[in-house]
């Protein structure tokens, strides 16, 4: 076992990780950050994609024992101070971008890590960004619409599904 410490949305946060143990099962299991979602576990469907040091990173696909010192943001830190739901969260509520809601944390941190490099995206840069990420629900117009929303950009001009 090995001791780690990280901050994670914006608390440090320390635990005793094996070797093997996953960032997703140490949100999960260790910290009971139960918002980011395992669908997968190999890299594939995106569920799990958080912010390791500001870059988007699928927790599945990385150790804890890695970690030490980073800096790791998961959707319970994507509330603004007060509770609200964040610019990115509004949008997704106001166009429907979301429908069981499986892979919504995933594509939110995804989308929050694409506007931060990235603040005006068309929408084939948008859906370029997002492959990574799988909505088994296939809901992936409004999700888009929500994204070029949330970059301040017109949803409205998006080709109706
Ligand atoms: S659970 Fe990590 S990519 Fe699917
Ligand atoms: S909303 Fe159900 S998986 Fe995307």
């Amino acid at each position: 076992m090995t001791q780690v410490t990280m901050t994670v949305n914006g608390k440090s946060v320390s635990g005793e990780v094996e070797g093997r143990t996953l960032l997703s099962a140490f949100l999960r299991e260790g910290l009971v950050l139960t918002g980011t979602h395992v669908g997968c576990d190999t890299a594939q469907c995106g569920a799990c994609v958080v912010h390791v040091d500001g870059r988007a990173v699928k927790s599945c696909n990385v150790f804890a024992a890695d970690l030490e010192g980073a800096k790791v943001t998961t959707i319970e830190g994507m509330a603004n101070a007060d509770g609200s739901l964040s610019a990115i969260q509004k949008a997704f509520q106001d166009h429907h971008g979301l429908q069981c809601g499986f892979c919504t944390p995933g594509m939110v941190m995804s989308a929050a890590a694409l506007l931060a490099e990235n603040p005006k995206p068309s929408e084939a840069e948008i859906r370029h960004y997002l492959e990574g990420n799988i909505c088994r629900c296939t809901g992936y117009h409004n999700i888009v619409k929500a994204v070029l929303a949330a970059s301040g950009q017109d949803a409205g001009r998006m080709a109706a599904e």
